[in-house]
């Protein structure tokens, strides 16, 4: 049967840096390399402004039909007024809920021409190749109970809690076990279990998961705030790192700026597996709609060209494809090819589009 992909461009230079990854979509396709079955449809404010709301029931529906989901991103000044139960953001959410998308991965890549582009120094983060896998749908963003309360003194308490059950800390802990397999074979659980009991039982819970069925992979543990150390002083260390919601959300944005620029960041977001063996999974680059150079053209493809090889790999089982793709972006940027973005010395400046034909000519 032909693969199933919906594409969802959204907002801003979604649409810009999708267009590019579709001239790759449609030349695989078109050789008959490998038969898709693309939708494509509106999401976020484009979505608002044609039907008064950020993601439709039909495309929630278009989306757990489909075999994987490849999202582009939402969101802009337009739509900044409206209500938190309106917003283009609300998209992703719904999405995230509806295909129950709990683990976040997050690769934090240097791609060799990029070695200048990092904040660290070159010898720090040559041939870096972390992953990261963050738990995303529960944690201290979603724990209970929550809320701001008046005390009778008249001042106010915010509270949030974290909470972690066994079967929610073992499903994200396989995926990690599992992506280790495929490469260095080493994992590093993060938590703070010295001061938090949901820390200790995610320790606990993942060292028994370790031994029981992943004795093969070598696991280390550590606490945040040392990690968030180690990966500026020597981020080379890791391979896998298996963290919650809260210290995945810090330690992937700090990770991704060891890489240079958002421009070049894809992830993925996995769900369970159905009855079939079929994930439900949505890709996009980790940066945003970008209003600031929306419209110009001038938008780095790469992140959500990457984010296509990161769909090809994990939800189609096309290794082979998704390493032709990230070759040829290597091969782009070795050539001196660059968007503003990533512009370094000597190199040639050129447009989102140019940028994409040029993937696509590799
Ligand atoms: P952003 O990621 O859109 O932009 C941050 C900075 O990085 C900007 O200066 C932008 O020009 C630059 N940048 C981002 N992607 C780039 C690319 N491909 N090439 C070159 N430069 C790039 O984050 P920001 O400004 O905080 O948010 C803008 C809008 O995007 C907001 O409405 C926000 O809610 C939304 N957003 C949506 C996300 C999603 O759809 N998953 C994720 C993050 C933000
Ligand atoms: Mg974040």
């Amino acid at each position: 049967a032909n693969k199933k992909l919906l594409v969802l461009p959204g907002d801003g230079i979604g649409p810009e840096v999708m267009r590019e990854v579709r001239r790759v979509i449609d030349w695989m396709d078109r050789r008959r390399h490998v038969a898709f079955d693309i939708t494509e449809d509106l999401v976020g404010g484009a979505a608002i402004d044609a039907r008064g709301t950020p993601i439709a029931d039909a495309t929630i529906a278009r989306a757990l039909e489909a075999d994987a989901v490849l999202f582009g991103a939402v969101g802009g000044a337009k739509w900044d007024s409206l209500g938190f139960d309106k917003r283009p953001e609300l998209a992703i959410l719904r999405l995230r809920k509806e295909l129950g998308l709990f683990a976040n991965l997050r690769p934090a890549t240097v791609l060799d021409p990029l070695v200048d582009a990092s904040t660290l120094k070159p010898e720090v983060v040559r041939g870096l190749d972390i992953m990261i896998v963050r738990e995303a749908t529960g944690g201290i963003y979603f724990g209970d109970p929550r809320g701001i309360e008046i005390l009778p003194d008249g001042t106010k308490k915010g509270i949030n809690t974290e909470v972690y059950t066994t079967p929610e800390i073992e499903r994200v802990a396989r995926v990690a076990f599992e992506l280790a397999r495929k490469r260095q074979r080493r994992v590093c659980s993060v938590e703070k279990a010295n001061v938090m009991e949901s820390g200790l039982l995610w320790r606990q819970t993942v060292q028994a998961l370790h031994d029981a069925e992943y004795a093969d992979v070598e696991l280390a543990h550590m606490y945040a705030d040392n990690c968030a150390m180690q990966l500026v002083r020597n981020p080379r260390q890791f391979d896998v790192i298996l963290t919650g919601n809260l210290f995945g959300d810090l330690l992937s944005d700090l990770a991704s700026m060891l890489t240079g620029s958002l421009g070049m960041l894809p992830s993925a977001t996995l769900g369970l597996a159905d009855a079939s063996g079929r994930r439900h999974a949505l890709y996009e680059p980790i940066h945003g709609s970008a209003p600031d150079i929306a419209g110009k053209g001038v938008a780095n493809p790469l992140a959500q060209m990457l984010s296509f090889a990161m769909l090809l790999r994990y939800s189609f089982d096309m290794e082979e494809d998704a390493k032709l793709i990230e070759r040829a972006c290597v091969n782009v940027l070795a050539n001196g090819l660059r968007t503003a973005d990533v512009m370094a010395p000597g190199c040639a400046k050129v447009g989102t589009q140019v940028m994409g034909e040029a993937v696509l000519r590799e």
